[in-house]
């Protein structure tokens, strides 16, 4: 995720600019900068990499500048690299811009601006910010940034210096955090708490639509739609350093569970239009995908699950069959692969070595391979044919949560885009898959906020027992294998995730009265089959846990306790439904005293052979 920083006062702002980025790297980052306003000019620097890397750049000369702007960047919108770290400027190095979002509507802008005249030097979409307050500049900063705010479409945290105006700072957000510290005569303006809290404790927090200019004479906020004047109150930070990094949250796995409305909102803007998704990363003709007489989707842990997913909806949308499979089995099976073959990784990192090993296989036998990864210039990003990124944002803690529901949604944009091609469902019915999927990132922060409270109190079900199982049919059961693996990861119970009509067949022998059972039961055609394997596991004297939308009133009078999860269609239930388990794995860990971000014996990727 990317880091902002910016400083204006009586102070030489390099060092506190690095020190701001420090504060930020735990956010995680591929190359960083920052631009000073010197004598003479803005000064750019920037790098690749560890912000040690831009440390030793900074080291070669000194720096009078009291006024400046910083930058980590996680790249979305073209590799990591030093061209495309920010800050950006304009043409002729007036003005310089740091940007945290996505801008939707960068293409048609840059496309718009390069026909104006205006020349690009990076692949990113904050370039056009920087162009757009340049075509705008008549001799005032605030309106120009104004007006390059009318014109952007997306999400954004930015933050402008021009040397037209050098004695102000422009900073301004909708959907992406921005604060403003207060010193001592002088101000702080950062993406995030932990960036400013070795100078000041009071800040303000920007809302969505509001911009403020930092000056000598103070700060002065406005919406940045109307104009008008806004009094904002101080906000006293009372968490220590550690709590503010993240975010509040006592750890990171909660901060990105929570995350996840966004996270989801990130990946499908600009790829929803209302009949048809857009993937401009996939270059297939309906001519191509129609040659494609299979789908194998090839992945690790709980990227695998999403994979599962993925097989219902491709082979029930687009009508190929698919094949899913663990990357470590894949590429030891001589899987039959060829040039008919659409192979799909799918990688969090983009660095897993079986995935990648899969990835190149399948190159080698002639088969088209997309990759669905969330981190931009990585390996399997890099080796594909065609991407999808999910723009999830860096996920620190060892739990995968935000990445899989993002990779549920790379999936479904995948069947759909496929099933756009081969023309197997009618128009009126993608529209309303469409204007559904939509809906998902509100109904997920929905669970999150009116959910979470009543997923602690079922908690106290796991506190003493040593083995749970997850049930479910169809999508439900895919969910039910990811909601198991997130249980044992990080509570160190055994948990087993049975498609529920295969208890009957060996397994009951397993379940008594201290073995919790999750049932998931979201897939409405199935409801019927779900609540008799309730029934059965109930003979056997076990606790069950319903998951499932409001109305199914049977399944609701044979469990012990019922979460409802809002209303959707079958489909795209798995991103809804996993929610509550992640919270529901992190709040038993926790009651166990675990160490939620660092579970025992794991590491974050598995990137060695
Ligand atoms: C589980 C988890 C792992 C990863 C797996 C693949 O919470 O994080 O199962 O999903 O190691 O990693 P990526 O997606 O980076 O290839």
């Amino acid at each position: 995720m990317c880091g902002i920083v910016g400083y204006f006062g009586e102070k030489s702002a390099v060092p506190i600019l690095v020190e701001g980025l420090r504060k930020l790297e735990y956010r995680g980052y591929d190359s960083s900068g920052i631009a000073v306003m010197e004598e003479g000019g803005i000064r750019i620097t920037k790098s690749v990499g560890k912000l040690v890397n831009l440390e030793e750049k900074l080291s070669n000369r000194t720096y009078n500048a009291k006024i400046g702007i910083g930058h980590t960047r996680w790249a979305t919108h073209g590799r990591p690299s030093d061209v495309n770290a920010h800050p950006h400027m304009d043409c002729h190095g007036d003005f310089a811009v740091v940007h945290n979002g996505i801008i939707e509507n960068y293409l048609e802008l840059r496309e718009w601006l390069t026909a104006e005249g205006h020349l690009f030097r990076s692949e990113t979409d904050t370039e056009v910010l920087a162009h757009l307050v340049e075509h705008f500049y008549k001799g005032d900063l605030q309106d120009a940034v104004k007006k390059m705010l009318a014109k952007v479409e997306g999400s954004y945290a930015v933050v402008v210096l021009s040397y037209k105006n050098p004695d102000i700072m422009v900073a301004a957000r909708k959907d992406s955090p921005l604060i403003v510290g207060i010193g001592d005569g002088e101000y702080f303006v950062a993406s995030d708490i932990p960036a400013v809290l070795k100078y000041t404790r009071k800040t303000y927090i920007m809302e969505d639509g509001e911009m403020v200019t930092v000056s000598a004479k103070g700060l002065k906020f406005c919406d940045f739609t109307t104009g008008e004047c806004i009094e904002k109150s101080v906000f006293e930070v009372t968490w220590d350093a550690v709590a503010a990094e993240k975010g509040g949250y006592e750890h990171f796995m909660l901060k990105e569970i929570f995350e996840q409305p966004k996270a989801l909102r990130d990946t499908l803007a600009g790829r929803l239009n209302h009949d048809h998704v857009v993937l401009q990363e996939v270059d297939l003709t309906p001519k191509e995908v129609a040659l494609f007489n299979k789908v194998a989707i090839v992945a690790c842990g709980t990227a695998y699950h999403a994979g599962l997913i993925g097989k219902g909806l491709i082979e029930h949308w687009a009508k190929i069959p698919v094949e899913v499979d663990i990357a470590s089995e894949f590429r030891y099976r001589a899987p039959l692969i060829d040039d008919k073959t659409l192979v799909v990784v799918i990688s969090q990192s983009g660095e897993t070595a079986d995935t990648l090993a899969a990835l190149r296989e399948s190159k080698k036998k002639g088969a088209r391979v997309i990759a669905i990864t969330n981190v931009v210039g990585s390996s399997v990003a890099r080796e594909a044919h065609d991407v999808i990124h999910t723009w999830a944002g860096p996920e620190i803690a060892v739990a995968s949560t935000k990445a899989y529901t993002t990779q549920i949604e790379g999936m479904i944009l995948l069947a759909l885009y496929l099933t756009q091609a081969k023309g197997t469902m009618p128009k009126e019915w993608i529209t309303e898959i469409i204007s559904e999927l939509g809906k998902i990132p509100d109904k997920a922060e929905i669970i999150l906020k009116e959910g979470a409270e009543r997923i602690k109190t079922l908690a106290r079900y796991f506190e003493e027992v040593s083995s749970a199982f997850f049930i479910g049919r169809g999508l439900d059961w895919a969910v039910a294998q990811e909601g198991s693996l997130k249980l044992k990861e990080i509570s160190y119970i055994h948990a087993e995730a049975y498609a529920s009509g295969e208890l009957k067949h060996g397994t009951l022998a397993l379940i008594t009265e201290d073995t919790p059972i999750i049932a998931l039961a979201t897939q409405r055609d199935l409801y019927e089959k779900t609540v008799s394997n309730v029934i059965e596991v109930k003979a056997r004297d076990a606790k069950v846990i319903g998951f499932t939308f409001e109305g199914n009133t049977d399944l609701y009078k044979s469990v012990n306790e019922i979460f409802y999860i809002p209303e959707t269609v079958n489909e795209l239930a798995p991103i809804l439904t996993v929610i509550p388990l992640q919270l529901l794995s992190y709040y038993v860990s926790v009651a166990r005293g675990n160490d939620v971000d660092k579970p025992r014996n794991l590491a974050k990727s598995v990137t060695v052979e």
